[in-house]
């Protein structure tokens, strides 16, 4: 929470010129490799826009995957499954996209989620080792860099190391199987950490190609986590943002360009931190002054104009408030999932 987002730092010149490089290597390759078309970035001046960017070109028969739009409704939990019960005519908040924990999630309730016409988003952290999931046996003592900050049994990952792909592989794999429309894979962002394994953005960048590569032909559209500083280099990519507290760290503006691209950005705050709500918090929602601050578009919230927002708890329970003041409930079925955690790493 209180640790200071390293991106905010300048880069120097020399690490631009290098990473430039690089992704412009990764994205001629991945040009090359899957036929897609290169397009640069136009310089306008500006040091931040000569990344190169990619633009798929349209292809016949290419699949077309969900494609949430700006403005789109959702809702977030993933301390436990979302409980729909049968004989539901709606959902509770009746939202368009629900963003809940691959593996927790039975398929029954995501084509439950189906049936009331809802898009499902299935969450699984892509770049952190978490030891109560179902498959950390799999994973190689090699592959496991330093625990993640303020959160035992959970460690970065070695981005590059085929075991870890082939891991994550399966796990989109299951995505696939269960239903799911999309998919967020969180903690992308470990060189922006203390990680342990000298991850470098240039490491995320050819990460999330790789998670590409596999959701693509499932016809799985895919998230980008937080990661504000990779956003030129793999928009492309992503069909949305998932993003965590650009307010409280005054940083929304970095999000701007999936706005601009017509790609939705999810946005999380948690304006209790950690803690727990008080019981009118509860009932009633956080105080017009708190929600104006998440939800205003201007001071720390400037930049975040066209972003669909939650005012959240930082365990994402079923519990949320919207911007027009609306707290709703979404029950769970608390016989499964239920770790603790902690949602925000970077
Ligand atoms: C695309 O269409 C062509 C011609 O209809 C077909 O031969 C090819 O197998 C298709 N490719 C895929 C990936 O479906
Ligand atoms: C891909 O998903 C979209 C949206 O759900 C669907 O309309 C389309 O038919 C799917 N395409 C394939 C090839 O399954
Ligand atoms: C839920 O939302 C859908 C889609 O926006 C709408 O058609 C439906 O009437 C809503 N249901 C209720 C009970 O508000
Ligand atoms: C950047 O990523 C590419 C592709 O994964 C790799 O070949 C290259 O060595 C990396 N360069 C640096 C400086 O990390
Ligand atoms: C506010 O954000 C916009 C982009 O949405 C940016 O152009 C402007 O410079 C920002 N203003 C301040 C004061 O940071
Ligand atoms: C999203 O909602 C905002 C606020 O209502 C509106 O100004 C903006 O035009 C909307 N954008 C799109 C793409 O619908």
């Amino acid at each position: 929470m209180s640790t200071k987002p390293t991106t905010k730092r300048p880069w120097s010149l020399r690490r631009k010129l290098i990473i430039g490089g690089v992704s412009l290597l990764i994205v001629l390759s991945l040009a090359l490799g899957l036929g897609l078309g290169l397009t640069l970035g136009q310089d306008d001046g500006d040091e931040d826009d000569n990344e190169p960017t990619l633009t798929p070109l349209p292809s016949p028969n290419a699949t077309r995957p969900w494609l949430p739009k700006v403005n789109d409704t959702w809702q977030i939990i993933l301390s436990h499954p979302p409980l729909i019960s049968s004989s539901a005519t709606s959902t509770t908040p009746n939202v368009s996209i629900f963003d809940i924990d691959l593996f927790d999630t039975p398929a029954s309730t995501i084509q439950q989620l189906h049936k009331l016409g809802k898009k499902v988003i299935c969450y699984f952290s892509a770049g952190s080792y978490e030891d109560w999931r179902p498959d950390a046996k799999d994973f190689k003592s090699e592959d496991l860099g330093k625990q993640v900050d303020d959160w035992p049994g959970e460690k970065w990952l070695k981005l590059g190391s085929e075991n870890v792909r082939s891991i994550m592989k399966k796990r989109i794999d299951m995505a696939e199987k269960k239903g799911c429309d999309g998919v967020d894979p969180d903690n992308v962002d470990g060189f922006q950490n203390s990680n342990g394994l000298g991850l470098t953005a240039n490491d995320s960048i050819a990460y999330m190609q790789f998670l590409s590569s596999i959701t693509r032909p499932l016809n799985l559209t895919l998230g980008l986590k937080n990661a504000g500083s990779i956003i030129s280099a793999v928009l492309p990519l992503v069909e949305f943002s998932v993003n965590e507290q650009c307010v409280e760290y005054s940083e929304c503006e970095k999000f701007q360009p999936f706005i601009a691209a017509g790609k939705p950005v999810f946005h999380i705050e948690y304006p209790a931190g950690d803690g727990d709500l008080q019981q009118s918090v509860h009932a009633n929602g956080f105080s017009e002054d708190t929600r104006k601050k998440f939800c205003s578009k201007n001071g720390p919230a400037n930049g975040s104009e066209g972003f669909s927002t939650v005012l959240k708890k930082m365990n994402l329970d079923g519990w949320v408030e919207y911007c027009d003041g609306r707290v709703e409930v979404s029950s769970m079925d608390e016989t499964s999932g239920g770790h603790e955690r902690r949602r925000r790493k970077r």
